[in-house]
């Protein structure tokens, strides 16, 4: 069990690496560096000296490469790669060191969600940053990285998890998962909608705290992206409705996890109650210095980590809810 406990755990940290550098290829604007999957240009690292680029752009016409875009893309891509290759070994092992059925299903699960994610990041660019496909591989970066942690949590089994008893609380921790996943999918759809900075201000929204707002544009799920979707293509009502539907929903998070945090605080895990509040401290203010300071690439990289640290958390209360 002791090669699944720390294959797992590496496959946690790659997760996070992971996340984080698809953040930083969607905020360079770098996610059509390499217009083709899963070479880029045509080449398997990416095109160095002239050459190359020139036999690239020949392939091309339409993309200009830029290293610096090209960069970001196939790194991104290398390390998704090698996360899946932990996944494999990781099936491997639950053949081979442990009898838990229920691991070795998660594994396998696992590897074939990876495989499908590989799929969304074909079509991520072969289908020009289509946001309800850049949102869905997004979103499923954060799930790769639950189940890692899930098949972690299983074959650790902590001791000290039998010493807190909170099954009393499945309803309001179900809640806040449901409204944290939503939340997430919002601040995706923020990023992937190009509508990070709709809003210069805080906390009002283009001076007002009722901007003018097209929620029909900005929630439709079937938008045409033209040529491609880089930059986005909505005009700036309907970014406005998707930034600032964000910033409203992460008061109702911020509701729900206080009464979730109380309760945890009166049933002696005040532990998980501190985390759970340093963690949505740390996010809302990285939300507004994202804001207010123009989307500072580490700090909105930052505020992809901590989303993910918080669905973690949030996890690791459901999953004691449920353990007894
Ligand atoms: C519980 C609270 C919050 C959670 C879980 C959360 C989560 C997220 C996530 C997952 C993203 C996607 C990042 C990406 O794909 O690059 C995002 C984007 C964003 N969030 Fe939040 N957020 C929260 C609160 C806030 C608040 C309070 C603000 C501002 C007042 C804010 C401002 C933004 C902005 C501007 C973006 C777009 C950044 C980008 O383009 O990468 N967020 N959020």
């Amino acid at each position: 069990m002791n090669y699944i406990k720390n294959l797992s755990f590496i496959g946690i940290c790659m997760a996070f690496v992971v996340i984080a550098l698809g953040a930083w290829t969607r905020l360079v604007d770098a996610g059509l560096g390499c217009p083709d999957w899963p070479g880029c240009y045509g080449f398997i690292v990416f095109p160095t000296n002239e050459a190359e680029i020139a036999i690239a752009e020949s392939r091309y016409p339409m993309f200009p490469y830029d290293i610096n875009k090209a960069i970001p893309e196939v790194v991104h891509r290398y390390f998704a790669a090698a996360l899946g290759l932990i996944a494999i070994f990781l099936v491997c092992l639950s053949f081979e060191k442990t009898d838990d059925k229920s691991i070795r299903g998660w594994s396998i699960f696992l590897l074939i969600f990876i495989c499908c994610q590989g799929v969304f990041g074909y079509l991520t660019v072969s289908l020009k940053l289509l946001p309800i496909i850049v949102t869905t591989h997004l979103f499923g970066g954060f799930t790769t990285l639950t189940l890692f942690y899930f098949i972690y949590l299983k074959s650790r089994n902590f001791q000290i998890f039998n010493l807190i008893n909170i099954s009393h609380l499945k309803t309001i921790a179900a809640i806040a998962f449901v409204v944290l996943i939503f939340q997430i999918f919002l601040g995706v759809w923020t990023s992937t909608n190009y509508a990070s900075l709709a809003c210069a201000d805080f906390p009002t929204c283009q001076g007002s705290y009722l901007p003018e707002m097209d929620f029909r544009n900005g929630f439709n799920l079937n938008q045409e992206v033209g040529p491609n979707y880089l930059y986005g293509l909505l005009d700036n009502p309907a970014r406005v409705a998707i930034h600032y539907t964000h910033r409203i929903s992460a008061i109702l998070v911020t509701l729900i996890f206080l009464i979730l945090m109380s309760r945890l605080w009166f049933s002696d895990a005040a532990p998980l109650a501190s985390t759970v509040g340093i963690l949505l401290l740390t996010q809302i203010t990285l939300g507004i210095i994202n804001v207010v300071y123009v989307l500072p690439l580490y700090v909105a990289i930052a505020h992809n980590l901590v989303a993910a640290c918080l669905l973690l958390a949030i996890f690791t209360i459901n999953y004691l809810t449920w353990k007894r």
